[in-house]
């Protein structure tokens, strides 16, 4: 049985490596792939409002949402440690609501952490939610839940006064006991700069090459989007393509006649015959899997 790697793990990191391979997902098919693929954390996102329902911001996703597809991603993770992000105005209101919604991520969402968007102001959130054993990693930087307030989704912490509060952002939720720092959207000397002042993990997105580990949108980096190329983004599959490629194949046998064959059928004998049932999820099949377990 693979080692499942907790918190404590994801802080060695910080001075033992290797780096954090962080990347989303948000059901149990696909987390069971990232997790044969190696991935240290899988986050399930609040960003599944928009690669998932469609939206065109993260605003409108809920708690019970974000548990459903906690309880997935869950399901399909032996190795890697699942995270799930706090949705907008589940924690903002009050530190207490935050405890509560961090609380019900655990307990129903089927994570192992959570994460919050939010600088000094949610200092005493962070305090609280650890205080309650629950291990929280804050957000800082561009962070989407802000989208209205920022003007759109555009870097942060450029010019000095910006930076510099950034930074001290990073030492206060460090002080607060947050376990870990996600850096989206900042420029790289910051994403560096703030991954040396603090003994915790930085992850970033979009934060240059220095910090500790490293989170993508798992749909970015398989190359679901052809149209979309942003500049964080590093593709390392065309899986749409793919996608779009076999999908035109089914079209054409199904239109064509060329499938179903008798191979892909039943004969009318009386003998029970097995459908060929899916793995069960949970367990992975052999030859999948981390190379070698931790
Ligand atoms: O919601 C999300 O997926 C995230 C990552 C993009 C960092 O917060």
């Amino acid at each position: 049985m693979a080692h499942k790697i907790t918190v404590p793990d994801l802080r060695a990191r910080k001075t033992q490596g290797p780096k954090i391979a962080m990347v989303t997902a948000y059901d149990a098919t696909m987390a069971k792939l990232l997790e044969a693929g190696g991935a240290d954390v899988l986050l399930v996102g609040d960003s599944l409002g928009m690669v998932v329902q469609g939206l065109s911001n993260t605003l409108p996703v809920t708690l019970d949402e974000m548990c459903y597809h906690g309880r997935a991603v869950a399901r399909a993770a032996v190795r890697a440690h699942v995270m799930g992000d706090l949705p907008f105005m589940s924690y903002q209101a009050s530190p207490e609501r935050a405890v509560e919604s961090a609380g019900k991520l655990l307990k129903e969402g089927g994570c192992e952490s959570v994460k919050l968007e939010g600088g000094r102001d949610f200092a005493e959130h962070v305090r609280r939610i650890t205080a309650a054993s629950i291990p929280v990693m804050a957000h800082i930087g561009l962070t989407p839940q802000s989208v209205h307030a920022m003007g759109g989704f555009k870097v942060q912490g450029r010019g000095a006064e910006a930076a510099e509060r950034l930074l001290e952002d990073a030492k206060i939720l460090e002080q607060a006991g947050a376990f870990g720092l996600l850096l989206e959207g900042i420029p790289s000397e910051l994403g560096a700069r703030i991954t040396a002042s603090v003994s915790i993990p930085t992850v970033g997105i979009g934060a240059g090459p220095d910090c500790d580990g490293q989170v993508l949108v798992c749909y970015d980096f398989l190359g679901m989007y052809p149209d979309l190329r942003p500049r964080f983004v590093k593709r390392f599959a065309e899986v749409g393509d793919a996608i779009v490629d076999a999908t035109r194949a089914y079209v054409a046998e199904v239109q064509g006649g060329a499938f179903p064959t008798e191979a892909h059928s039943f004969g009318s004998g009386a003998k029970a015959e097995l459908t060929g049932n899916r793995p069960v999820i949970g367990s992975l099949p052999p030859g999948y899997g981390p190379a070698s377990g931790e």
